[in-house]
């Protein structure tokens, strides 16, 4: 993207999580400064736009998963820019009356969101931070959309790694304890486990943005499921996560899915 024809309020000058992901999927919706820092990512690991399409892949099974499961409600937390396979794209493919709100804190997500994931009665996109949980879940939109009562999927991938140990327990506490039986937590997070070389170099990428990317080990994330029944095979390598082929892949990022 041109930074002349930047959107109004977004800083160009500053590397933004969901930009630096958008270069990783191959999307113009990023600045320079945001180019610079994937580069640091790919040059310690250049498998890394990899991971990142393994990740919307993973997304993609487990809404299927979730729809399968009878779920008809979604919270997808950090939403990142809009791509392909969104997950009203997927969820609403197999029951068009699937509802889904996004909810991301960067402002150039909501723009691009507003205009391409086309809000209307089942979907909406909200700007929130998930780090303050009590306004996402009382924000008018969520409760128009999602019935609580009901099993909802509260999809948090590749974005609590942009969050400190207590938000991200505090966060997780909040939806878990709103979450009707039956409802499924999907997570994806970032780790260096899978390349004690080079990890933090790649991660080090993220240290001028506006958020600085946290590598967790595998028993850190699977705490993350405390109250939940933490559904097979666990926590695993994303592209291992129940794949629909032989499995295998990157190993910069693990992913559970855990009902409650
Ligand atoms: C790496 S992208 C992941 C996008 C998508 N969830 C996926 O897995 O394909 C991370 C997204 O989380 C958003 N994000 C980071 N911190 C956040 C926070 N505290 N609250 C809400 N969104 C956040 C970023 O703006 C970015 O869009």
């Amino acid at each position: 993207m041109d930074e002349e024809i930047a959107p109004p309020g977004i800083d160009v000058r500053t590397p933004s999580p969901a930009r630096i992901y958008d270069v990783f999927l191959g999307g113009k919706d990023n600045f320079a400064v945001d180019r610079e820092a994937a580069k640091i990512a790919t040059d310690a690991g250049s498998d890394i736009p990899r991971a990142a399409r393994e990740n919307r892949a993973f997304l993609q099974r487990a809404v299927r998963f979730a729809v399968e499961s009878g779920i008809r409600q979604f919270i997808d937390l950090g939403t990142g820019l809009p791509t392909q396979g969104n997950v009203h794209e997927v969820a609403q493919s197999l029951d068009p009356g699937a509802r889904v709100v996004y909810v991301d804190n960067d402002p150039i997500v909501l723009v691009h969101a507003r205009a391409l994931l086309a809000p209307s009665e089942t979907t909406a996109v909200i700007q929130a931070d998930l780090r303050d949980p009590g306004a996402v879940l009382g924000h008018a939109k969520v409760r128009g959309l999602i019935d609580l009562d009901e099993p909802v999927a509260v999809l948090m991938l590749a974005v609590l790694h942009f969050a400190e140990d207590e938000e991200v327990r505090r966060t997780i506490g909040a939806f878990r304890d709103v979450m009707a039986p039956g409802s499924l937590l999907v997570v994806s997070h970032s780790t260096v486990e899978g390349h004690p070389e080079t990890g933090e170099q790649a991660a080090s990428a993220w240290r001028g943005a506006t958020a600085r990317l946290r590598s967790r080990d595998r028993k850190q994330v699977e705490a993350m499921f405390e109250g939940f029944e933490l559904l097979e095979p666990g926590v695993v390598w994303v592209p291992d996560w129940r794949p629909e082929g032989a499995g295998g892949g990157t190993r910069w990022m693990y992913a559970a899915v855990g009902r409650r």
